[in-house]
């Protein structure tokens, strides 16, 4: 199939039409502001990520500070999800649902956060340990983190998606870890979900060829064990079928002239545990 095109202004409607979106510099600077949020919540969430703690506070804080921000959580009401972000316990691979979960020793945890900020998505997730945590969790987060940040180094004009892809396939499974198919990154930018998929698995080559003021996330879900999913009764929570650890980091970018910007860079530095 072809892939289409759209450059659009800040006077566009914009539809979910399959259309890949080229923005200008009006949607970069309004998505650096939505980015910016995104990584400064979660900055301000590293210090509370402790046993004892529950989903359900952490949601709390979310949520108080992206209205303080002057944004609304995206994730709030969006397809009857009620919560201002996810929240995602070891073997939960994504949108895990805050609540009563009382976060323990030993535990890792995804929280994944979107602020829209006036009319912009700023879409981004990191793990964070709680207390003491075993060496090979600490070493499939840090080995997922690389995941992103090497299918960021080949988001630029030119490569294809599947270059992206690729390269992520490629890094996990050189220390056997399985790549979760089922979920993908995403256009975004006035809109949470958008064309393109983001698959991160693939073959070089292939897939959409990215341009300047395309908006997309990365966010590798990479697994201990085999790469399956199954989901809970909720409808929600996606957990590995092996019940083996899973974890994810996200960013929001944006391919530029040269390269690419990423939206969601923590101000604080925290990009990976430990904090
Ligand atoms: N933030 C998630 C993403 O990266 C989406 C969460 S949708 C929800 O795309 F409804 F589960 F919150
Ligand atoms: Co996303
Ligand atoms: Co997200």
């Amino acid at each position: 199939m072809m892939t289409q095109y759209q450059t659009i202004t800040a006077a566009d409607t914009v539809l979910r039409d399959g259309t890949i979106k080229l923005h200008g510099p009006e949607g970069f600077e309004g998505m650096r502001r939505a980015g910016r949020l995104a990584a400064e919540i979660l900055d301000a969430l590293a210090p509370m990520v402790k046993p004892g703690v529950t989903t359900g506070e952490i949601d709390d804080v979310v949520r108080q500070m992206t209205l303080d921000g002057r944004a609304v959580p995206a994730t709030l009401g969006y397809r009857g999800f009620a919560h201002s972000c996810c929240t995602s316990i070891n073997h939960v691979i994504c949108h895990g649902i805050p609540g009563d979960k009382v976060l323990k020793d030993g535990d890792i945890i995804n929280i994944d956060v979107t602020p829209l900020l006036d009319g912009w998505h700023g879409d981004s997730s990191r793990m964070f340990l709680v207390g003491d945590v075993a060496l090979k969790a600490r070493r499939l987060i840090d080995v997922t983190y690389e995941c992103l940040m090497i299918g960021i180094e080949q988001a630029k004009p030119g490569r294809r998606l599947g270059d992206i892809g690729a390269a992520i396939q490629k890094h996990a499974e050189a220390s056997r870890y399985g790549v979760v198919r089922e979920f993908c990154g995403h256009g975004l930018g006035r809109l949470f979900h958008d064309a393109p998929e983001v698959i991160h698995a693939g073959r070089p080559g292939t897939g959409p060829e990215l341009k300047p003021g395309m908006f997309f996330t990365i966010e590798p879900m990479i697994n201990l064990g085999k790469a399956g999913v199954k989901m809970l009764e909720d409808g929600w929570t996606a957990v590995s079928r092996d019940r083996s650890l899973s974890a994810q980091f996200e960013h929001s970018i944006g391919i530029t002239e040269d390269g690419c910007e990423i939206f969601t860079t923590s101000p604080k530095g925290l990009h990976k545990p430990p904090y």
